[in-house]
């Protein structure tokens, strides 16, 4: 991996954690990891909506450098659109990252494509980064549909912006059968997928931005595998969902230099 692809290991805490849960478990966090741990990775936590202003004020006031996350917004800055986020109000909070086009979303909620490159794009304009997911479900893998799934995600996520923005995002290659399942892509198999990743970034917005842009595995990691898949030469960090609900599995899977 690159020197300047510093990994980012963000937490997806999905529909889990009220806020005083969120300060307990970020509490546990802050005595877990120490500035040495920040220098080497980047760490970002995406709670729920309800959790971020809460969140906001813990991570700011104890002084942790933490990233703020959210898993989701909507593309307009405001509106009639009950129910949904707009992303100025994020920004407001000091949101740094923001998770875009998660496979939850796709399947439960109806996403498509053409809203996720939306989403993608009002989240540079508000001056977040996007976390663009993709990935492929068992049939689509077993049916070696998988690459053509993907490049179509990347394609429609991606295809609105500039080179310079693709070079600062985040793309994260979360197979769907791996998520919350225990069953982890391979290190391999999540190499070639996040290398055919990086190599159509490069067809689509040229080398620079490709050799620049992260590239996140998730889907099952912990820290028993952190290592191993962050070893891989094109994956620059994890997306974590269920293990980022329990802070000590959280803290190793940062320090999964150590392991
Ligand atoms: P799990 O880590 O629970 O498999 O979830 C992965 C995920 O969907 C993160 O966004």
């Amino acid at each position: 991996m690159p020197a300047e692809r510093k990994p980012l290991i963000s937490g997806n805490w999905k529909m889990n954690l009220n806020h005083f849960e969120a300060t307990a478990t970020l509490d546990k966090l802050r005595y877990l990891l120490a500035k040495d741990d920040y220098e080497v990775v980047d760490v970002s936590v995406h709670p729920p909506f309800t959790d971020i202003r809460t969140v906001q004020t813990f991570l700011e006031s104890e002084k942790v450098p933490i990233a703020i996350g959210a898993q989701n917004c909507h593309w307009e800055d405001k509106g009639a659109y009950t129910g949904e986020v707009a992303p100025p109000m994020l920004a407001k909070l000091n949101v740094a990252y923001v998770i875009v086009g998660h496979s939850e979303r796709r399947e439960i909620f109806g996403e498509t494509d053409v809203e996720v490159g939306r989403k993608v794009k009002a989240v540079f304009t508000h001056g977040m980064t996007p976390i663009l997911c993709c990935g492929e479900t068992l049939e689509e893998r077993e049916g070696e549909a998988h690459h053509g799934k993907i490049t179509g995600q990347v394609h429609a996520g991606i295809e609105v912006l500039t080179a310079e923005q693709v070079a600062t995002m985040v793309i994260a290659y979360e197979p769907i059968w791996a998520i919350g399942t225990g069953r982890t892509a391979s290190a391999d198999d999540a190499q070639e997928v996040c290398g055919w990743i990086r190599a159509k970034v490069a067809d689509m917005k040229g080398a620079d931005a490709a050799a620049a842009v992260r590239i996140q595995y998730g889907g099952s990691v912990k820290a028993a595998n952190a290592a191993e898949l962050m070893g891989q030469p094109d994956i620059d960090g994890a997306l974590v969902g269920g293990a980022a609900l329990d802070p000590d599995e959280f803290a190793k899977i940062v320090q999964f230099r150590l392991a």
